[in-house]
């Protein structure tokens, strides 16, 4: 079946807890996982960015429903695409919290969501593609 990629950022309302974000984290991988929804989500202390893999109707009603959540504001989609294969296969939902530094792939992923929310190319390639093309295996 053909499936669809959207990448969304948007701002935390308050600083996010472990607790704030496993709750996100558990919500996400039971629901996802009964729609066919396969994803990322990163999270730096301000701003979150997620990765939505899908069928295109699925991901578009997903989508209205995780923007209208009270805990982030300012949702703006960055890219809805068709894509041949998923690029999290694994996770009905990951979370990275890049506030504790641990994460693989630390640095560019944090260049990646800044680039994104001051509206900046990372050389010739949007930071949704650029995301995208770190994960694909
Ligand atoms: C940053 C962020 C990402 C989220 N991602 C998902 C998601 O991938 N899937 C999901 O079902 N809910 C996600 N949610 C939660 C939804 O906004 C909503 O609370 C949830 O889907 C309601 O589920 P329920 O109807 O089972 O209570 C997210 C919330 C936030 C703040």
């Amino acid at each position: 079946m053909s499936i669809n990629q959207l990448v969304y950022i948007s701002q935390a309302v308050r600083k996010m807890s472990a607790e704030d974000l496993h709750a996100i984290l558990h919500t996400a991988k039971s629901n996802n996982q009964h729609i066919d929804v396969t994803g990322s989500l990163f999270y730096n202390g301000g701003w979150f960015m997620q990765v939505l893999e899908g069928p295109l109707e699925t991901l578009n009603a997903l989508y209205k429903k995780i923007e209208k959540d009270p805990r982030h504001k300012n949702s703006r989609i960055l890219y809805n695409e068709p894509a041949k294969f998923r690029t999290f296969t694994r996770w009905s939902m990951n979370m990275t919290n890049l506030e504790n530094r641990q994460a693989d792939k630390y640095d560019q992923l944090v260049e990646v969501i800044d680039a994104a929310t001051t509206d900046r190319k990372i050389g010739a390639a949007s930071p949704a593609v650029t995301l995208l093309k770190m994960f694909r295996e």
